[in-house]
């Protein structure tokens, strides 16, 4: 890649934690503390996942959240080789602590070598004790900054909005500090479909993260086995675009079937292209499914 051409991009991060710690509640506070959903009436389309801006130094900085449960998309993703994730969001509340599932999806990010920025929820509730979370947490590795450690804890109340900003420039001071988040967004684009499902009037409808380059209507592209022309692009206000960058989530109608979570899409030269690899991609699956089953049949008979 010609380093002339990479252009810093926003970080994309997943927010993870225990159930009931507040993922959701978070997400959507995040989201309405959004300049931009202010100005466009806060009217947000459910997508998988969003943008929001922050000024941040002085600058107006994108962060680009995925919304689908975090664990879940996680997980998925990963198992099918997907990287999305730059930075995660650990949710802990501050009432229950470390809990399995807070342990299982701190596992999950040091394994995929994401940096963590720990939200410490629920602080408005009696009986919160963030320096509980944060000194359970020094037994996994996260150790706070005011621990002498490298890893930046957030007191949050999701529910009442507040340490929302903070919690957003301490994932961009994480993603200064650790990553270098540069793309290409001359190129033809590449990227991962974070959900998709079948409208019946719009026909398959996915949200795709784009990782490299731009999208365009029009372009040709492949998204694991689906293929097909864009024909429409959408943000996460359901206003058609004509093209996205680097770490935008976009909507994308136009393509033959529904793409899974974790596959990768890109576009082709042409629709020829775009048909040829997906064809190639489904009877790669085909045969890799029947000599799966192949092997338990044998299996079987010795058994
Ligand atoms: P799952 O998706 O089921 O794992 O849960 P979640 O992690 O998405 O939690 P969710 O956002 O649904 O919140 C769980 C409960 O905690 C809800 O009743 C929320 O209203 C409450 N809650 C979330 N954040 C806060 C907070 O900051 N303070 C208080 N007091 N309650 C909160
Ligand atoms: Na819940
Ligand atoms: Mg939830």
């Amino acid at each position: 890649e010609d380093e002339a051409e990479l252009m810093p991009r926003p970080p994309v991060v997943t927010v993870m934690g225990h159930v009931d710690h507040g993922k959701t509640k978070l997400l959507d506070a995040v989201r309405s503390s959004d300049v931009v959903a202010g100005e466009a009436g806060g009217i947000t389309q459910h997508i998988g996942a969003y943008q929001v801006h922050v000024e941040h130094e002085d600058q107006d900085r994108a962060i680009t959240f995925i919304d689908t449960p975090g664990h879940e998309a996680f997980t998925a993703m990963r198992a099918r080789g997907a990287k999305v994730t730059d930075v995660a969001i650990l949710v802990v509340a501050a009432d229950d602590g470390v809990m399995p599932q807070t342990i299982e999806a701190l596992n999950h990010a040091q394994a995929a070598n994401v940096p963590i920025v720990v939200a410490v929820n629920k602080v408005d509730k009696e009986g919160a004790n963030p320096s509980k979370v944060m000194q359970q947490l020094t037994e996994y590795n996260l150790v706070a900054e005011q621990y002498g450690g490298e890893t930046m804890f957030v007191e949050i109340s999701a529910l009442k909005r507040m340490g929302i900003k903070e919690l957003l420039e301490a994932v961009l001071l994480t993603a200064d500090a650790e990553l270098e988040l540069r793309a290409n967004p001359e190129k033809n684009a590449r990227g991962i479909a974070i959900e998709a499902n079948l409208d019946k009037g719009r026909g398959a409808v996915a949200t795709v993260l784009i990782q490299s380059g731009t999208l365009r209507q029009g372009d040709a592209i492949v998204a694991g086995t689906a293929y097909g022309r864009v024909r429409a692009l959408f943000d996460e206000y359901g206003k058609s675009l004509d093209e996205a960058g680097p770490a935008r989530p976009v909507q994308v109608l136009g393509l033959s079937s529904v793409p899974r979570a974790g596959d990768t899409f890109l576009v082709t030269s042409d629709d020829r292209t775009a048909r040829q690899i997906a064809e190639k991609r489904d009877a790669i699956e085909r045969n890799a499914a029947q000599a799966r089953s192949r092997k338990r049949i044998s299996l079987e008979d010795f058994t």
